[in-house]
């Protein structure tokens, strides 16, 4: 499974990066507000800057909501750099673009994603990625798990290339589950992923390991 980080925060993804396991980067309108990332001109520099961090696909949305919007702002997106991956939401005129931009070979992630229906027609379309929003689901106690399931089943009976894309994962455990189902990537915080280090086992026992080297090397 993949490892995207959900973040337009640079020091954040530094730290994935550096970390080793990370394959991409996923960021959204709201992220980016939340960098006090603002202005059309800082917003593309900052997704250049993203791009130079990390190896993989980084998921750069569109703010437009009609077709020629989307296409315009799109194509702009994608000729920033060759990692860009355009993030369409999920709506009749989202699905005409993610058609438009799989005919012309540009990637695109199709969000806001919350029931199969929509994750059969993003496949269709030809979407790269197909975005469905587990940890909102769960807010309104729904399972988000039983989603990424069903999609999975639906997409392999048809041998579908859209690669799902575990989002708004919270916690490890989202991650742990998604890995079970057979989600083809996840992306969540910073805190889920460094999450999955933790062990008291794994603290005790190395401490106990060290303990007995300085016994024996005094
Ligand atoms: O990748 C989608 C994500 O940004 C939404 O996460 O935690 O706001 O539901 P959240």
């Amino acid at each position: 499974m993949k490892f995207f980080i959900d973040t337009a925060n640079l020091d954040q993804i530094k730290e994935a990066q550096e970390l080793g396991v990370l394959d991409g980067v996923t960021t959204n309108p709201s992220l980016m507000a939340k960098e006090g990332i603002t202005g059309r001109n800082n917003i593309l520099k900052h997704y250049v800057d993203i791009c130079n961090i990390v190896d993989g696909d980084v998921s750069a949305e569109v703010i437009a909501t009609d077709f020629e919007g989307m296409i315009k702002e799109g194509e702009e997106l994608a000729e920033l750099h060759e990692q860009i991956v355009v993030k369409i939401p999920m709506t009749k005129d989202g699905v005409k673009a993610a058609k438009y931009f799989s005919d012309k070979d540009i990637k695109t992630n199709v969000t806001l994603v919350f029931s199969v229906g929509q994750a059969l027609l993003a496949a269709k379309a030809g979407a790269s990625y197909v975005s469905p929003f587990i940890g909102r689901l769960d807010d309104i106690s729904t399972d988000g798990l039983t989603l990424i399931e069903d999609i999975r089943l639906i997409y392999d009976n048809y041998g579908f290339e859209t690669e799902i894309l575990a989002a708004s994962v919270r916690h490890t455990m989202h991650i742990v589950n998604c890995a079970k189902i057979g989600a083809d990537v996840m992306t969540g915080p910073l805190s889920a992923i460094t999450g999955l280090l933790k062990h008291p086992l794994t603290d005790s026992g190395l401490a106990q390991f060290i303990a007995d080297y300085e016994k024996g090397n005094k």
